[in-house]
């Protein structure tokens, strides 16, 4: 029988709260259907800070160097939040870790639940019926150029750089994404001041010849982090940049009602990796507060995206539903009626067995 190997790195905060509950689905799953899952644990993060002395430590490297699959929990600890001047910080482990891998495309769903309408930032008839996807480059541009910073300390500079073909593989998988969907796809840039961004524009025209049926359209970062808020209907598929994804994708999680509810997928040449968006949430540790479902959808998008298992990520999905239909949600969703973070774990793996036998 062949055996779907996963790399475990459940991070800090609550990540290893949120994966345990992800952990017990997965293993209904294996259970049910005869599927062999040989899941290994691996540290990353301030975790690995502590016990190895780096946040991406090698033995987690062959880890994921061997695994079909990267399960991942939250990074980030406030304990080096605030020192400009840290040699090490968890959060390079996650950089190192998307460079190493080759994770060129981050994958964000932006999908509204109608139960959830109420718990939106925004007016109901704004966000009903919102469903996008964000195609995020995540391994070039500023986050990966040269950086300088004068031993005074007075002056620094981070290069923004970008290469045709760096553009070219996500713009590909963006397009292609767009052609299962409604068929638009919108590149979000700064055209008129970048040129990085003046390249992208290039590349993406010169790429949809080959996509005819799909239609491009084009906006500046900053329209389009107003566009997003006030028609977040809108968008179907967006593609953009490393830095301008990472700010238009936290804005677009409030739009949901809430960020507990957001899975995501860094895809790579060989192998992928799976993430709830929300961070750490240190203030939740060991309160059992932690909302289970962003990183249960982002295990419904593994099996989906790595191990070609369509109908049991389906069933993770439509069990998500019924959960919030029938309000066995966290805090986070109702604070007036909730259930702690197993509990609603327990539930959606009672469920997904049910809908499995
Ligand atoms: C994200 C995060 C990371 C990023 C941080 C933790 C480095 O905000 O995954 O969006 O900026 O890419
Ligand atoms: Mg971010």
């Amino acid at each position: 029988m062949k055996i779907n190997k996963i790399a475990v790195l459940e991070g800090d905060g609550i990540g290893p709260e949120v994966m345990k509950e992800a952990l017990n689905v997965l293993d209904i799953i294996s259970k049910k259907n005869n599927i062999n899952f040989d899941c290994n644990k691996g540290l990353v993060g301030a975790a690995a800070i502590e016990v190895e002395g780096h946040p991406f430590p090698e033995s987690t490297k062959n880890l994921c160097n061997n695994s079909d699959a990267i399960l991942f929990g939250a990074i980030g600890d406030p304990k080096y939040d605030n020192n400009p001047k840290a040699k090490i910080r968890p959060e390079d482990g996650l950089l190192e870790m998307r460079k190493f891998l080759g994770l060129y495309a981050n994958v964000r769903p932006v999908i509204t639940y109608d139960s959830l309408l109420d718990s939106s930032p925004l007016k109901k008839e704004i966000v009903k019926g919102t469903n996008f996807v964000v195609y995020r480059e995540l391994t070039g541009g500023i986050y990966f150029g040269e950086k300088y910073i004068s031993k005074d300390r007075k002056s620094a500079y981070d290069t923004c750089s970008y290469s045709f073909k760096e553009i070219e593989r996500i713009s590909h998988l963006a397009f292609k994404e767009a052609r299962k969907r409604k068929k638009e796809l919108t590149l979000v840039d700064k055209a008129n001041v970048l040129e990085t961004s003046r390249l992208w524009r290039e590349v993406v025209q010169k790429i949809s010849n080959d996509y005819p049926d799909i239609k491009v359209s084009y906006l500046f970062v900053d329209n389009a982090a107003m566009k997003i808020i006030t028609n977040p209907k809108d968008f179907d598929v967006i593609l953009t940049e490393n830095m301008f994804g990472d700010i238009i994708t936290d804005e677009a999680s409030v739009i949901t009602g809430s960020l507990g509810m957001l899975p995501s997928a860094s895809i790579g040449d060989k192998i992928s990796l799976f993430e709830p968006i929300h961070g750490s949430y240190p203030q939740a540790v060991g309160k059992g507060i932690a909302n289970p479902m962003a990183m249960i959808l982002s295990l419904g998008m593994m099996l989906d995206m790595s191990f070609n298992l369509k109908k049991e990520s389906e069933i993770i999905l439509k069990s998500i539903e019924d959960a919030l239909k029938e309000n066995i949600v966290t805090i986070d969703i109702n604070s007036k009626k909730y259930y702690s973070t197993s509990e609603v774990g327990d539930w959606l793996s009672k469920r997904v067995s049910d809908y499995l036998s």
